[in-house]
């Protein structure tokens, strides 16, 4: 496993390039207008595994975007490791605040990425991180190195919310049968600070509409005199949080599993410094739940938040007008036992009930997804451990990250495997955002490190 060093030495350059005709492709999954660009990722991410080395490599029909497999078995009572990844991206806008063109990806210095970071929608989320696993595949295969069996599984939609992967996995579950599952597709807290996520939160997302009267209106005619939808919903929006940030739809809390003082003590561990958090963020104070601590509210706390609200007149100069409706999406992040179905109607019923006579209400659900922890006493976990402590020479640290991967939980119903997640990307990465990017040298520590984890979790099962 030593020669990896050496074998990431002399193929960087071409690893890198390979990873930005990759990034090149914009395959934006929510966006139908790029349906061609999607395609023909999924056929560059084929070829890539043809090249790693893999066999019975496939494009996968699903009823959405295709899923793309690849596998490499060398003794069926090996264990088998499957990898999980996205080859789909977020839609790049705001375009006028990317320092370089989206899909043009360069490589810039920046302060926590002194060996450079490619600058491309995606470079993080996920097509750099999946892709750090079919080198490391490559590696190993190529020099006869790979100890346990792998596949590759691929989706083309994460990003618009897995819609078709819950067919997929039960339409084919003696295709995708594995040990465990590893993902690249979250963060770790600092390149001098390893660690291994061990909780996603999960997820639930509505759109809600609010109209008031059957047209649009002069503001001074009929202003004061009817519900102006766009007050309306602000107010609604406004009381759906009290005076300490507790949400304040009903039951929403019912199933929040509360953790005890010690696992709050080990938590306040790990390390955490609130003033470089305000000032990358360049805000003068955090906004959040009374009795929680910044951590704590963004990974093991649900939040609601609007995530996009518009309606009325939103052009140059003024225009006097009640707009008949308004409209907003509203996300709920959810942890461990809530149910994103349940809460879905928890805040259906909620916001219907809260509607002031003369408006009418919708709310239309999108996705959702169920939250996912992990032991770390599991073999999985010390394997990953040991391999983030060989190549970083340090112990990661255990952490739940406050995003979300609805398959997460999936798998382990429909396939009854654990995920491993094993994130190189930083916080700051600025992914779903404008310049979007990723460390040359996460890159490249995610390419060293995955091959320890096969190795380690091998020897841990075998034994
Ligand atoms: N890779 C992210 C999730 C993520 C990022 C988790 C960083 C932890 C740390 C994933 O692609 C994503 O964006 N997920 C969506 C959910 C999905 C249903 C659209 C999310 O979390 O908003
Ligand atoms: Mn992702
Ligand atoms: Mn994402």
């Amino acid at each position: 496993m030593e020669q990896i060093k050496d074998y990431i030495n002399t193929h960087k350059d071409r690893f890198i390039n390979e990873l930005i005709d990759l990034l090149k492709i914009p395959s934006i999954s929510a966006d139908s207008a790029f349906s061609e660009d999607v395609l023909k990722t999924a056929e560059t991410v084929q070829q890539s595994l043809m090249d790693a080395g893999c066999d019975n490599t496939e494009i996968c029909e699903t009823k959405g975007y295709p899923v793309v497999y690849g596998e490499k078995i060398i003794d069926s009572n090996l264990p088998t490791i499957l990898v999980y990844g996205h080859y789909d991206v977020q839609p790049p806008d705001p375009m006028e605040l990317w320092e370089s063109p989206p899909f043009e990806p360069v490589i810039k210095e920046t302060e926590l990425h002194p060996n450079g970071a490619i600058f491309a929608r995606g470079a993080c989320d996920d097509k750099g991180q999946f892709f750090m696993h079919v080198k490391a595949v490559e590696f190993m295969i190529k020099n006869d190195q790979l100890p346990c069996n792998v596949k590759f599984m691929i989706e083309g939609e994460e990003e618009v919310g897995s819609d078709s992967l819950a067919d997929f996995l039960n339409d084919h579950k003696e295709k995708l049968d594995n040990d465990i599952i590893l993902i690249s597709d979250t963060g770790m807290v600092a390149n001098d600070i390893p660690s291994i996520t061990t909780g996603l939160r999960g997820l639930s997302y509505v759109e809600v509409e609010v109209t008031g009267p059957n047209r649009d209106l002069h503001s001074g005619i009929y202003g004061g005199a009817v519900p102006n939808p766009i007050n309306v919903l602000s107010k609604m929006i406004a009381s759906l949080h009290d005076e300490n940030n507790h949400i304040t739809i009903p039951g929403f809390y019912d199933k929040v599993e509360e953790l005890t003082d010690a696992e709050r003590a080990e938590m306040a561990e790990a390390p955490f410094d609130l003033e470089a958090y305000k000032q990358a963020l360049d805000i003068g104070d955090v906004y959040g739940e009374k009795g929680y601590r910044t951590p704590e509210r963004y990974s093991i706390r649900p939040t609601l938040d609007v995530n996009g609200i518009w309606g009325g007149y939103t052009g140059e100069g003024a225009k006097t007008v009640i707009a008949s409706k308004a409209f907003a999406k509203i996300s709920m992040r959810l942890v461990p036992d809530q149910d994103p179905d349940e809460i879905t109607e928890l805040f259906t019923k909620h916001f219907e009930s809260i509607a002031p006579a003369g408006v009418k209400v919708k709310v239309n659900p999108h996705h959702g997804g169920l939250p996912y922890v992990t032991r770390t006493n599991s073999v999985g976990y010390q394997a990953a451990a040991k391999a983030y402590e060989t190549t970083f020479g340090k112990k990661p640290v255990p952490e739940r990250t406050g995003g979300s991967i609805p398959i997460v939980a999936l798998f382990e119903e429909v396939l009854g495997s654990k995920t491993i997640l094993m994130g190189f990307g930083l916080d700051s990465d600025a992914i779903h955002s404008p310049n979007e990017h990723f460390g040359v040298w996460n890159f490249l520590k995610g390419i060293e490190t995955i091959p320890f984890f096969y190795k380690y979790y091998t020897e841990l099962t075998k034994g």
